[in-house]
């Protein structure tokens, strides 16, 4: 599968993922996800406009501050996954996790998804090449997620993908894991 790999910019936001083919009435896609960014608006429905708003406002900051914070993977004309990574500071939720909070002085992949019917064909891995390249090409000391012992079902997947990806735990408890790769 030719998988092509673009920035995430405000131009590209409303390329990124729906979710309309997971069976969530509540969910709507990656655009207007704040899940890491505003966990106060956890609950949904809210105005879709409203949430898109404080995405795109998000992006634009800390694109400002940081540089590129995420990536789109396509086939063809279609986004079909999704990476959105940044400081940890620009990430208020990551302080809810008992095995967190990242560490600071690493990025922090706050979400890695591939929609559901274009899994087990590389999207992720190559999604996941993406970032470590853009950002270890950037200086950073390392990158971190939190990922799911036993379930897919999570913002940035499960445990046994990470560790396959060269990641280390650094913490754990009986459901997640902050794993962490350094670059040299
Ligand atoms: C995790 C995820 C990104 C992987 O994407 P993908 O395109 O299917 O990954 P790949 O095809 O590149 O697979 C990479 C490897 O990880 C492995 N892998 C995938 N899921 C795994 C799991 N649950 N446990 C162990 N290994 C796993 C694959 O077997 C593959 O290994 P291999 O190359 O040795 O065969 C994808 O499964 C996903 O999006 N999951 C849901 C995440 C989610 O819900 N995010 C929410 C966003 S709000």
């Amino acid at each position: 599968m030719d998988v092509e790999i673009a920035d995430l910019s405000e131009a590209v936001l409303e390329h990124l993922p729906d979710w309309s083919s997971h069976g969530s009435a509540r969910d709507a896609g990656c655009r207007f996800c704040l899940y890491w960014e505003e966990p106060d608006r956890a609950k949904w429905p809210e105005p879709l406009h409203e949430r898109e708003a404080l995405k795109r406002e998000w992006v634009r900051r800390v694109t400002a501050e940081f540089g590129v914070c995420g990536k789109l993977a396509f086939v063809g004309s279609k986004a079909v996954g999704y990476s959105q990574f940044s400081p940890p500071a620009h990430l208020p939720n990551v302080t809810s996790y008992e095995c967190g909070p990242p560490s600071s002085d690493a990025v922090f992949v706050a979400c890695l998804f591939v929609v559901r019917e274009h899994r087990g064909h590389g999207v992720g891995s190559a999604l996941l090449r993406a970032v470590v390249a853009e950002l270890s090409s950037r200086g950073v000391e390392a990158v971190e997620t939190l990922a799911r012992r036993g379930s897919a079902d999570n913002p940035s997947g499960p445990l046994g993908f990470w560790l396959k990806h060269n990641f280390t735990v650094v913490r754990e408890d009986d459901e997640f894991a902050l794993v962490r790769q350094e670059f040299a």
